[in-house]
């Protein structure tokens, strides 16, 4: 599963966004270390801050799947499904996404097949806190 394949699937995803107070609508898609796929939308609600990214929808959704083993994510949003820039995961998600994955987790943000942007987990989210703060 390349990063071509995850940009078409996240933008598959992104069909289901419910966004009817930003209109702003995400997509993304999770891939598990041994191949797994889980997608995510944002999941608006009329109380907002109720609201889950289209990210950590994803990461739930694999974790109550009981998957903690992550490869790399692929997001694409836009003010009416319209994807003219790049959808960088809010801070909330990267310190979800830092729970289970590691520093060189891939990050794919895409306009289209042939512009994605890729970056590492530790360079969205340098010197996090983590389980490795909490002892044991
Ligand atoms: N949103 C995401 O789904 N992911 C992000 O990383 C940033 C923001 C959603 C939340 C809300 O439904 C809409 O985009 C506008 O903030």
């Amino acid at each position: 599963m390349n990063k071509k394949d995850l940009f078409i699937l996240a933008k598959e995803a992104m069909k289901n966004s419910n966004a009817p107070y930003s209109n702003y609508n995400v997509g993304a898609v999770l891939l598990t270390k041994n191949g797994n796929i889980y997608k995510g939308c944002n999941v608006e609600n009329a109380s907002y801050s109720v609201t889950c990214c289209a990210e950590r929808t994803a990461l739930f959704s694999a974790v109550a799947s009981g998957e903690k083993e992550f490869e790399s994510i692929c997001i694409v949003g836009g003010k009416n499904s319209d994807i003219t820039d790049y959808a960088m995961p809010c801070g909330i998600c990267r310190q979800a996404l830092a729970e289970f994955c590691d520093a060189d987790f891939k990050v794919y943000v895409g306009i289209s097949e042939n512009d994605i942007k890729e970056f590492t987990l530790g360079e969205l989210l340098p010197y996090s806190f983590n389980k490795s703060k909490l002892g044991d």
